[in-house]
């Protein structure tokens, strides 16, 4: 297993956000994590990255505890995310995204990285390369210096995933990468994240809305309901459960949804 959560819980002073969770993420797999609004998905993602500190369990990367680690060493360690609201630098260039929101998510501040410390230096040739295999990547070469702000959705979008590819993660955690975009903008990161899983070979986990999206992509679907996994198996399975109907899709839902 690639990672392990065990006993993942996490409290609010009385709200159970995520109630002793069992999760595991096989090497290359591709899983998609669904659920009713509030029911923990973001909060499971900010657990497994070190952006909140459990109440209580357990979480294993590659066979090593990272439980409690710091969020920018859980990034080195090979866990790449993106936040379900993007927080894009507006005012920098595309290159520059890249480079700083990569800095900052590994290294343990804002401040290291606006010192310019020799060792920045000495870095920057290295991110530099990175940049420019990203930008391939995501497709937007062609905008690598235009400002954040001026880009369309979908293409802040590919920014943000960008972001998360610098460090060449093992693991990528998307949090809702096409909330809010129309449905041509969201088939378009949805061929992004197809392509990451297929020729990048990295191993996925996406939290998603959009049925019809995670159907297509998901090898198998994880269903969180106030906190706790309802269900889990393949996405033909999830479709028919009774259970997950009950709780959250509905059969409309799957039909209709995008
Ligand atoms: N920092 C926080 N302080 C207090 N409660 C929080 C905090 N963050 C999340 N919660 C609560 O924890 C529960 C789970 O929230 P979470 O954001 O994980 O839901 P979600 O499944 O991601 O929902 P959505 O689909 O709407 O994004 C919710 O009841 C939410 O209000
Ligand atoms: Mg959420």
């Amino acid at each position: 297993m690639l990672l392990q959560a065990r006993g993942l819980s996490k409290n609010f002073s009385g709200l159970v956000a995520v109630n002793s969770v069992d999760l595991d993420v096989a090497e290359g797999e591709l899983l998609a994590i669904v659920g009713p609004n509030g029911a923990g998905k973001s909060v499971l993602f900010a657990l497994i990255s070190g952006i909140m500190k459990a109440t209580g369990g357990s979480v294993y990367f590659r066979g090593e505890e990272i439980t409690g680690l710091k969020p920018h060493l859980i990034a080195r360690k090979g866990i790449g995310r993106t936040f379900q609201t993007t927080a894009l630098f507006n005012q920098l260039r595309v290159v520059d995204n890249l480079a700083i929101g990569y800095r900052m998510r590994t290294s343990s501040g804002l401040f290291s990285t606006l010192l310019r410390t020799g060792k920045w230096r000495e870095d920057t040739r290295r991110t530099m390369t990175r940049v420019a295999e990203v930008l391939e990547i995501i497709g937007l070469k062609e905008k690598a210096f235009h400002f954040a702000s001026t880009l369309t959705q979908a293409e802040q979008r590919k920014l943000a995933i960008g972001i998360a590819l610098m460090g060449y993660p093992k693991l990528l955690l998307l949090d809702e990468p096409t909330g809010g975009l129309t449905e041509e903008d969201t088939r378009e990161i949805s061929g992004l994240i197809a392509r990451l899983h297929k020729d990048l070979k990295i191993t996925i986990c996406l939290i998603e809305h959009k049925m019809r999206m995670v159907m297509e992509l998901a090898q198998r679907i994880v269903v969180l309901n106030f906190g706790s996994i309802i269900a889990e198996g393949a996405p033909e399975k999830i479709a028919r459960d009774p259970k997950v109907i009950e709780a959250y899709l509905g059969v409309e839902h799957i039909a209709d949804s995008q």
